[in-house]
């Protein structure tokens, strides 16, 4: 892989949650929801927010201009396909934003073309004339080849060359279906900053699904190769398997910034809470083991585990619960416990027992455990009356 670097180290955050998110059968927000989320997306320090396709639906529409109306650091986007009469009224959403985008894109894979029914030249004169009209109204301007990891390399470089020269700002690599692979995804960044005439005067981005449980790997291999946008979601919400996780892409450039020296603008002490949200307004709980945002992310069942997080906190956590907003690592009480944890419990319980004392609760505490997928506080307190009792 042949690269020159690229010139920046921050990467950019694209969060499309309202948008690609929102595309994931069942996940419809309503219009309150949707403004609450762009607010904490905006807070937490999101580069550009894709608030809706305003084409779409009304309620898009308006959910798009409002979000757009009150943004305040970030760029509010648009999604449109490549006719004038979508990014016209994306335009029409966006515009009230202190800084907009537009955002179009058209399928340019073999199986895409067939079905848009244009032959290659028929596509590029397409795509430079709609990217045309969206850099005549907006002065940033977004182009994706949709299905770009599975388009003929000659043909992507084409078309991209074409959407540079029609006025594109930022050009966004899709892994529509989540096929490639990361070797791959490196190498398709590279080829095409290598390749392509003016690809150095625009930004490239990363836009990657999960079908295959790849799309966080996808996506930071991208910005290894010279990508400095991510597109991403909450909680990884997205079409079919979902897209990369927005909590997963930054959280990983902030712990392995010995391998990927880049930043992002993230404040992840916000992290929690809007997983928590978008999780309750989208319908679609975490699962327990998601990285970063899953309940087990941070809690400690073992006996082994707990007493080495009792001695050292990095023996089995390399992400501090803080960094990402939780108050503590949790230390979870069952039939894998062992006894310095029980003691640590117990003692933030308010019992301080004596070694003697301790064995006996141990014994009665496994017993339980065996009885109980997880020992509550109050379990462990009724536990300590019922051992007073007999004492
Ligand atoms: O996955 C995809 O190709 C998309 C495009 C519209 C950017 O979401
Ligand atoms: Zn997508």
């Amino acid at each position: 892989m042949t690269s020159t670097p690229a010139k920046q180290d921050r990467v950019l955050i694209f969060d499309t949650t309202l948008r690609d998110g929102e595309q994931s059968p069942g996940a419809t927000m309503s219009h309150s929801e949707k403004l609450e989320i762009a607010a904490l997306l905006d807070e937490m320090g999101v580069d550009i927010i894709e608030a809706g396709f305003p084409i779409a639906s009304e309620g898009d529409f308006n959910a798009v201009s409002e979000i757009a109306r009150n943004a305040k650091n970030s760029v509010i986007c648009g999604l449109s396909r490549a006719n004038l009469t979508d990014i016209d009224r994306c335009w029409e959403a966006v515009k009230h934003a202190p800084r907009g985008r537009i955002h179009t894109f058209i399928g340019t894979s073999p199986l895409h073309r067939e079905i848009t029914a244009l032959d290659k030249d028929g596509m590029i004169a397409r795509i430079h004339a709609t990217v045309t009209h969206a850099r005549n109204l907006c002065d940033d301007v977004q182009w994706s080849p949709m299905d770009a990891t599975r388009t003929e390399h000659d043909y992507l470089c084409r078309v991209v060359e074409t959407a540079i020269k029609a006025g594109a700002t930022t050009i966004n690599i899709p892994d529509t279906v989540g096929y490639t692979y990361p070797r791959e995804s490196a190498e398709l960044i590279a080829m095409l900053r290598d390749r392509v005439p003016g690809a150095d005067t625009v930004i490239f981005a990363t836009h990657c699904h999960n079908d295959l449980g790849m799309a966080t790997a996808n996506a930071l291999a991208a910005v290894e190769a010279g990508a400095r946008q991510i597109e991403c979601t909450i909680n990884g919400l997205g079409e079919r398997a979902g897209n990369t996780a927005l909590e997963e892409v930054v959280m990983a450039l902030r712990v392995r910034n010995d391998i990927l020296p880049y930043r992002t603008g993230i404040d992840t002490k916000k992290i929690i809470g809007i997983s928590r949200m978008v999780a309750a307004v989208s319908g679609f709980p975490v699962q327990y083991n998601k990285a970063v945002v899953g309940k087990n992310a941070f809690a400690h069942e073992s006996g082994i585990h707990q007493d080495g997080m009792l001695k050292n906190k990095e023996t089995f956590e390399i992400m501090r619960p803080e960094d990402i907003g939780l108050a503590a690592t949790n230390l979870v009480m069952g039939k894998h416990s062992g006894r310095a944890a029980l003691r640590a419990k117990l003692s933030e319980l308010g019992y301080e027992l004596g070694d003697n004392q301790l064995k006996d609760v141990f014994v009665r505490f496994k017993a339980l455990a065996d009885r109980k997928k997880e020992v509550y506080d109050d379990d462990l307190i009724a536990l300590m009356a019922e051992a007073s009792l007999n004492d």
